[in-house]
């Protein structure tokens, strides 16, 4: 017997939500480029010169020999009580019950989605920002309230321009965001928490690149600043590895309760023997041991690039050395469709991501963005080299 597909195809059956869930502009050109010898300035994959096999196989074996049985089994949606407690510990404000592990912060965002936002809700977002968590959002089709920004984060007027219109809540990346690599001031942090606060406006506090600081002090966490306001979600992806997948959301308790319900709907919980495995990697030391080293070794590369650039781009880049994190935000001075330069840049072997895709709406065509945490020296100062390249072809030209 021959089974025959759905009349008209299956995609005529798909709900109408799918139609929302657009494919990823950064993974559609990652896989155009990949296995070519294209320089990819596009992606925020980590080194993975900075993964620690060796740790990891130690972790591994200890966690099988040690306790192999609750590894491999089921276990609680929210997560390994010993991994809620470290995170706990290292997350000012969180205790163990207002913590979830979640599988990446990814799925974080997810439920959040999920438990927030109803058919047309405002969600306050920065524009332009991180592209994940606007395609985590937008199934549950929200009406989105960008929030402009400057060098500092969220420009103040703006934000209390979308704050006073109730928003489901305010998504934001105060440290080295992605895109911008921009760090909010301490004022900002304030003024952002208290404008919330006049507005009773639930804040999403993303971090993922906290802990890659470069220079300057530490600031406090938004969540740090006002636990029972901010969900805060933390990831071992930049600093230990992504292909883990494990991260966390700390916040008010009876959040944490809404988005763990979810959560078991979803998956029932983060993979046991991956949280075995890293409970054993943190508790010898693993990431505080590697914290300084990526450290030196992202600020490093952030120093070629923006060398690099200054040597081949000139004045046509116009960016602000990033603090931390792993992205170099940039406008091309003489107002270059970087979508169009996109083209003539991969065909110079360099690829990056145009600006335009982090942004709900309203984008301009000027920006870029530049990650400097794969290539090596030498592949970062040749990518600066094929972009001047690019932006000399009459193809990066209307
Ligand atoms: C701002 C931001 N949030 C979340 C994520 C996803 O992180 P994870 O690997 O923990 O899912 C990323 C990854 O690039 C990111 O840049």
């Amino acid at each position: 017997m021959t089974v025959r597909a759905g009349r008209g195809g299956w995609t005529a059956r798909f709900a109408a939500r799918t139609e929302r869930m657009r494919p990823s502009e950064i993974r559609t050109l990652l896989k155009r480029t990949a296995g070519s010898d294209v320089i990819s300035l596009a992606g925020g994959l980590p080194s993975p010169a900075t993964f620690d096999v060796g740790a990891f196989a130690a972790a591994a074996e200890r966690a099988l020999v040690r306790d192999g049985r609750r590894a491999l089994q089921y276990g609680p949606t929210d997560g390994r009580p010993e991994l809620r407690a470290w995170v706990a510990e290292r997350t000012p404000g969180a205790t163990p019950e207002r913590v979830l592990i979640t599988s990446g912060s990814q799925q974080g965002l997810a439920l959040l989605a999920q438990v927030l936002i109803d058919p047309e809700a405002p969600v306050a977002v920065a524009a332009p920002t991180y592209m994940g968590a606007l395609r985590a959002f937008d199934p549950y089709a929200p009406r989105w309230l960008p929030v402009a920004t400057d060098a500092d984060g969220m420009r103040p007027e703006a934000l209390e321009a979308a704050l006073a219109q109730r928003p489901a809540f305010l998504y934001v990346i105060p440290d080295f965001d992605n895109p911008t690599g921009s760090r909010m001031t301490l004022e900002r942090r304030e003024a952002l928490l208290d404008a919330a606060a006049r507005h009773d406006v639930l804040v999403i506090e993303d971090a993922p690149y906290r802990e890659l600081r470069f220079e300057g002090e530490e600031l406090p966490t938004l969540h740090e600043l006002a636990p029972e306001r901010v969900a805060h979600l933390g990831t071992l992806s930049k600093t230990l590895a992504p292909g883990l997948r494990l991260a966390w959301v700390a916040g008010p308790e009876a959040l944490i309760e809404a988005l763990q319900r979810a959560k078991q709907a979803s998956d029932l919980h983060t993979s046991t023997f991956v949280q075995a495995v890293a409970l054993e990697a943190v508790a010898e030391g693993a990431l505080d041991r590697r914290l300084p080293e990526l450290r030196v070794h992202y600020r490093a590369r952030r120093d070629v690039l923006v060398d690099a650039l200054a040597v081949e781009a000139g004045d046509r880049l116009a960016f602000e050395p990033p603090q931390g994190g792993m992205f170099l935000w940039a406008r091309a001075t003489d107002g270059t469709d970087t979508t169009r330069l996109l083209g003539a840049a991969v065909d110079a072997g360099v690829a990056f991501v145009p600006g335009a895709a982090f942004y709900p709406a309203g984008a301009p065509a000027d920006r870029l963005r530049l990650s400097y945490s794969l290539p090596d020296d030498a592949g970062l100062r040749e990518a600066a080299r094929r972009l001047r390249t690019a932006f000399d072809a009459p193809a990066a030209r209307p």
